[in-house]
């Protein structure tokens, strides 16, 4: 394989962003929208509350003028774990939500008790059976903890910027998407400080105005491409890239053998001179290795001298896609369902395999490329959430992928 790839917006910055244009009636728009089914589904539920929503390629313009109701589509809902972030953006709009449980990956149990924990300092009450359907005749500033949750922060910010008097976020978390979000409400007129550092200080202000801005880009994608290089040994340009972003990836690539170069907005993955080496594959909070990129990691390390041992804290269902990586020849051992070791380097030869999530999706795309032969992956629709048109761009550089449909 060879060429150049560009990396999208993200998936994780662009949904909060959609969930944040119910927080004014007046239009927003948001420009390098990836083209994924998140984001479909997620302008289907903006349609459905009654937003009019207008799309061209790249760009979404938004208007939520009239809202007809507070209870976004379950299916919708369903299908997608960013979802749980219309529970701040309704509040925020609507001092009501009915939100049935947010839908996703199978990769763990995905607890919200610490957004909903803030939601009642707020002021919010659960209104009827349902833990989702809350209510708040006030929303007030409080003192409210993140406990470093992604997407309990986003919300936490969402209600935060229209209630009544001072919100100090504590504990929140400091991944990109959440602090592209924080600049998206500020042009909107929100009043947020500390972005940037865990304690976000936000002053409630009456009304937001729309606001144009642009999603930055995907970190993950990033890392999945370099991965997806270094893995097949090819010499790859990825443009589009914040390096700022990619601290942890750039550590561990160069770690474990990774030969590259960076230019003003692009990263060159070139040839190895010699063998890689196995590494630790530890995830954490950002700025830490992202757990979103450990399966990409874990498909590398099958491609490295020596045994590498993978830790993913975040998630207890995170490593699946070993047992799928073992049908095409790989040397995994399962410590617990949150510890393996990966001994290389092996030959992957081909086979059929299936994906049980984004991540695991796309680890197993980059798998079946480097082994040798035809293989077969099969629940794409995984992918197809999270990567724009991946056969076309992949094929680009060389890979041969054709969709079965
Ligand atoms: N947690 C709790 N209670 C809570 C919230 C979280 O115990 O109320 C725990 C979780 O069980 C987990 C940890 O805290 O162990 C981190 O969870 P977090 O809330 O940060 O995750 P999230 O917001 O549900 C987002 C991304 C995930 C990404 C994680 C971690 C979105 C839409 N999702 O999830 O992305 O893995 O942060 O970085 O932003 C993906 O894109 O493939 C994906 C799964």
């Amino acid at each position: 394989m060879a060429g150049r790839i560009r990396v999208s917006g993200s998936k994780n910055a662009v949904l909060p962003m959609l969930a944040a244009t119910l927080l004014t009636r007046h239009r927003c728009v948001i420009t390098d929208v990836p083209d994924i089914v998140d984001v479909r589904n997620f302008l289907k539920i903006l349609t459905d509350l009654g937003c009019s929503v207008k799309t061209r390629p790249g760009k979404v313009e938004v208007a939520a003028e009239n809202l007809r109701t507070f209870r976004p589509d379950p299916v919708l809902v369903g299908s997608m774990r960013a979802s749980v972030v219309l529970l701040g953006a309704l509040l925020g709009r609507s001092r009501q939500v009915d939100l049935s449980f947010p839908g996703g990956d199978l990769i763990g149990a995905r607890p919200i008790d610490v957004h909903l924990r803030a939601f009642s300092q707020m002021g919010a009450v659960a209104n009827g059976q349902s833990r989702l359907r809350l209510k708040a005749k006030r929303l007030n500033g409080a003192e409210v903890f993140a406990e470093s949750s992604v997407t309990g922060t986003e919300n936490m910010i969402l209600a935060g910027v229209l209630a009544t008097g001072t919100t100090v976020i504590k504990l929140a978390a400091l991944e990109p998407h959440v602090l592209s979000l924080c600049k998206f409400l500020k042009k909107m007129g929100a009043r947020i400080s500390g972005i940037g550092t865990h304690t976000l200080v936000i002053r409630g202000v009456k009304n937001l105005h729309g606001a144009t801005s642009s999603v930055i880009p995907d970190m993950i994608e990033a890392g999945t491409f370099a991965l997806l290089a270094a893995a097949t040994k090819s010499q790859i340009t990825i443009t589009n890239v914040d390096h700022s972003q990619m601290d942890a990836v750039y550590h561990k690539m160069s770690e474990m053998g990774v030969r590259f170069s960076l230019a003003k907005d692009s990263l060159t993955i070139l040839k190895p001179k010699s063998s890689y080496r196995a590494g630790a594959i530890r995830t954490g909070l950002y700025p830490n290795l992202a757990t979103d990129l450990q399966p990409p990691f874990g498909v590398f390390a099958t491609q490295c001298r020596g045994t590498s041992v993978v830790h993913d804290w975040i998630w207890e269902g995170r490593l699946g896609y070993l047992a799928e990586l073992k049908k095409l020849g790989a040397r995994v051992r399962l410590i617990d369902t949150h510890r393996a070791e990966i001994t290389g380097p092996v030959g992957l030869k081909s086979g059929n395999i299936r994906s049980s999530d984004i991540r695991a999706g796309m680890t197993l795309l980059i798998a079946a490329i480097v082994a040798r032969g035809k293989s077969v992956v099969r629940d794409i629709h995984h992918i197809d959430r999270g990567y724009e048109k991946i056969e076309q761009r992949l094929s680009k550089l060389g890979a041969k992928i054709t969709r079965q449909v």
